[in-house]
């Protein structure tokens, strides 16, 4: 770049940081100013980083993508990061990577069965079904709302090869239990760790446990790039696998506009191809391309830096919370951490006692009334979604364990409100004057 196109360049930056700096937020008015369960919290580096990637124009996966995935690594304390488009594709692509021919008698193949649970994100299961792999659900428990561990040899079967779970909501399963028992079994474990970025398990983070962890960076979550996601593994055999399906199938492992990395780009043999033939368009398995743009990293690197503060900020909000309906918790259950785990939560979850005078929608509509978004444990039980329709009348395709009860209850009673960063403490004490508002002239 010449000299006067480098001081254009660092011109427009610092009025897109000036612009940045000016951006003021609208001031919170108790009562009326909304107080969602989530969002982006982000400042002028953001943008910065933004522009910057626009101005240079590579588009597709590049600078920032590299250093990102190196930096989120690092933080983590894991070999390999990969970037993709979202939490969802990482599923996908995590499920896919675990088929592949390459790992021989390992890979997963259609009529496998994965253990997993029907309470939460749709986007968790999908893949095992994409796949012709059988989900197979066993129950959660309260107030943890994850995996029932006592239940994961009741689901065994000669068939099982994956167990396939998320943290729910930020709060890690138990890891020890779940781990032991793929271990025993010799089971591939994939962790969803889409909402529970900066979470710990016996001072470890979440995310680094499984095979195969994924991540989501949509904007509500821990941290954000717009749209897009990350696949976690300490295995370099399925980092190079993961990449492989992100990146159309290819065998070839070169990033985009580089050439010749495995430096025989013209002197191998692959299957019935004439030997020598260009080695980027050798094709080793049915890929997708789910390649992130320069653009998304280059936000997500900037968010990356505030991701300590972030959740110290989550953390802190949880606390407060927690705090402030201890005294109602004879008529909601509050939510309780894994032993062992230190979750950076990604919201509130509540369920409402059985025998409490209110119901879930009676509380959801008043403190929707009041300006304080809520959410429902995503699908609450996802075998009672229309997607399943076909599959539950077919009486085919998966398998249930036990009657799922406390999922059909967190379909029923539970909801949850937010800890995100954006929330602060006359925010917070706006969201507990609401819930005494509701509460205390509804004793049980
Ligand atoms: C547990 C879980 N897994 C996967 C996803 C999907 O992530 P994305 O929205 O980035 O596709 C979500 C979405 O919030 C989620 O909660």
């Amino acid at each position: 770049m010449s000299s006067s196109d480098a001081k254009k360049k660092q011109a427009i930056l610092s009025l897109v940081r000036e612009f940045g700096t000016l951006q003021k937020k609208s001031p919170f008015v108790p009562g009326q100013s909304a107080i969602p369960y989530g969002g982006r919290v982000y400042d002028e580096n953001e943008l910065c980083n933004l522009v910057d990637s626009a101005l240079e124009f590579w588009l597709t996966a590049g600078r920032y993508a590299r250093k990102f995935e190196t930096e989120m690594a690092a933080y983590l304390g894991v070999k390999h990061c990969s970037l993709t488009n979202s939490g969802s594709l990482a599923n996908l692509l995590a499920v896919a990577a675990l088929t592949s021919p390459k790992l021989g008698p390992d890979a997963l193949k259609a009529g496998d069965e994965v253990i997993t649970v029907a309470a939460g994100f749709p986007t968790t299961v999908t893949p095992i079904l994409q796949h012709g792999l059988v989900p197979v659900f066993i129950d959660v428990t309260l107030p943890t709302y994850n995996v029932d561990v006592t239940m994961l040899e009741a689901a065994r079967s000669n068939k099982t090869r994956a167990v396939m779970l998320a943290h729910t909501l930020g709060n890690p399963f138990d890891v020890a239990a779940v781990k032991k028992f793929c271990d025993k079994h010799d089971l591939w474990l994939i962790e969803d760790n889409c909402d529970a970025l900066g979470s710990t398990y016996k001072g470890k983070f979440t995310g680094t446990f499984g095979h195969i962890a994924t991540q989501s960076f949509y904007p509500p979550h821990h941290m954000t790039m717009g749209e897009g996601g990350a696949l976690f593994t300490n295995d370099p055999k399925l980092k190079r696998l993961i990449e492989s399906f992100r990146d159309w199938g290819r065998d070839c492992w070169c990033p985009p506009g580089v050439d010749n990395s495995c430096k025989k780009r013209h002197t191998q043999q692959f299957g019935e191809l004439p030997f020598g033939y260009d080695h980027k368009y050798v094709f080793s398995h049915f890929g997708y391309n789910l390649k992130v743009t320069d653009m998304q990293a280059a936000v997500g690197l900037a968010q990356l830096k505030k991701l300590s503060k972030f959740t110290e900020a989550r953390k802190k909000n949880f606390k407060a919370i927690h705090e402030g309906l201890s005294k109602y918790a004879d008529r909601l259950i509050l939510p309780q951490a894994t032993k062992d785990a230190d979750p950076s939560w990604f919201g509130f979850l509540m369920t409402v006692r059985e025998d409490a005078c209110f119901t879930r929608e009676q509380i959801v509509a008043h403190l929707e009334k009041n300006r304080i978004q809520t959410r429902m444990l995503f699908a609450g039980n996802l075998l009672r979604h229309p997607c399943f329709d076909p599959l539950r009348k077919a009486k085919t395709g998966y398998r249930v364990i036990g009657d799922l009860k406390n999922t059909d209850r967190i379909m029923n009673d539970t909801f949850w409100v937010g800890v995100y960063p954006g929330i602060d403490a006359a925010r917070r004490r706006e969201m507990l004057r609401a819930f005494s508002a509701f509460l205390d002239g509804r004793a049980r």
